[in-house]
């Protein structure tokens, strides 16, 4: 039912923002105050802090032993970015996208990097690529969560343990929050900001063993900055890998992930974090089976994000409007939310079709979108109000 009266109850924290994410339960700025501020990050205590984030990263996401675990410049894009010019080029590439990141590194590939032996395998928001099409004897580049769609790949399956290419991943929307799968990934990328709460800045860069024996003896064709080198001298810096930053880091943003790494650490690691996201993301899915106005971007309920969870509007009279109606529609909607303060940036990704995005990563409070839910179908039944009246 959908009603004119204003909730209640209102959510305890309205951020609901697919980046930067909700910081966890109870921060709050005093978890900054051990931070190594005025110092530089190659001292003993800098060093050492970004080795532990590099080592607790490993621990919490299960990653190999054999992987390399490295700090880079530039958030999620920097770590993808580093692993396309530094890897690609060696044989040909599959790119497979299904939303506007993906697309994104689909642009890079062709129209600036300009490889010649490039497939696309692209889908439209909402589906995802036909998987089985995927030669893996090449290179293949995908994103593990389409945040601006809310597609995800179900799992690892569809990529063979045998696969001769590399596989490049940007999981940046699902890591901590769904599992991946390492043994069938050869670069996984995200940054600090998304399931964890953290601080934009810096990207993570994994790299499986193949990966590294790709950089050691592969030269790409064209110039690489500074600032995307992995190598000298056709070896690995390892020390990246060590916590040596190839530039300075923000150790406040540093002390910030320790943060959110513990705070993983203490609630049960990886299980716990996808346990969160997952009921978090069960609540809105409980309430689009139920609603005649909102439903699930994402067609195959097995692909469908536990993060940036993609809602369209089905109400019979606001999908009849165009693309432009309806994004008129939702931009109301969601002010109208923002205005209360019980919800905020939760418009669909500029990109994207006209709808919601709500974050359900593992620092949003279950109880919080609890609360949430019936101020969406205030906010629906408010905004087609004004519309019927502009009629
Ligand atoms: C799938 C995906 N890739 C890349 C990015 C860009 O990430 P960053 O801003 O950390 O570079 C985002 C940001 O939302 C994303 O969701």
């Amino acid at each position: 039912m959908t009603t004119l009266t204003k909730p209640g109850l209102r959510p305890a924290n309205p951020n609901f923002s697919s980046g930067p994410c909700a910081k966890r339960p109870g921060w709050s700025a005093e978890a900054l105050s051990k931070a190594a501020l005025g110092r530089s990050h190659r001292a003993k205590i800098g060093k050492s802090k970004l080795e532990q984030a590099i080592e607790l990263t490993r621990d919490i996401l299960k990653v190999p032993a054999g992987y390399r675990i490295g700090i880079v410049p530039a958030s999620d894009t920097g770590a993808v970015e580093m692993a396309l010019w530094s890897l690609l080029g060696e044989r040909g590439v599959d790119m497979v996208a299904w939303e506007s990141f993906g697309s994104g590194w689909v642009t890079d590939v062709v129209k600036q990097l300009k490889l010649a032996d490039v497939r696309k395998f692209e889908a439209g928001y909402g589906q995802l690529p036909d998987l089985k099409q995927i030669d893996f004897d090449r290179d293949v580049v995908f994103t593990w969560n389409g945040t601006t769609s809310g597609v995800r790949v179900p799992n690892g399956d569809f990529i063979p343990a045998d696969r001769r290419g590399l596989t490049i991943c940007d999981a940046t929307s699902a890591a901590f929050a769904q599992r991946l799968d390492f043994d069938k990934l050869d670069v996984v990328t995200f940054s600090w900001q998304k399931v964890l709460g953290g601080e934009g800045a810096h990207g993570m860069l994994i790299l499986s063993p193949r990966a590294v024996e790709r950089l050691e003896t592969y030269k790409p064709a064209w110039p690489l900055p500074k600032i995307f080198r992995l190598t000298s001298g056709g070896k690995l810096i390892e020390g990246i890998f060590k916590g040596e930053t190839i530039n300075t880091p923000s150790m406040l943003c540093v002390e910030d992930y320790l943060d959110a790494l513990h705070w993983a650490k203490s609630i049960g690691g990886l299980e716990a974090l996808i346990a969160r996201a997952d009921a978090n993301a069960a609540v809105l899915d409980r309430f689009v089976a139920k609603s005649r106005w909102l439903g699930h971007l994402a067609v195959d309920p097995a692909t469908r994000s536990n993060t940036s969870v993609c809602l369209s509007f089905t109400d019979p009279d606001i999908a009849a409007l165009d693309a432009d109606g309806q994004a008129a529609f939702a931009k109301g909607l969601v002010s109208a939310l923002d205005k209360e303060g019980v919800a905020y940036d939760i418009g669909s990704y500029r990109d994207a079709p006209p709808g919601l995005r709500i974050w359900c990563g593992a620092t949003v409070e279950t109880a919080d979108l609890e609360a949430l839910l019936p101020w969406l179908d205030w906010a629906f039944a408010a905004q087609k109000a004004s519309l019927k009246a502009a009629a």
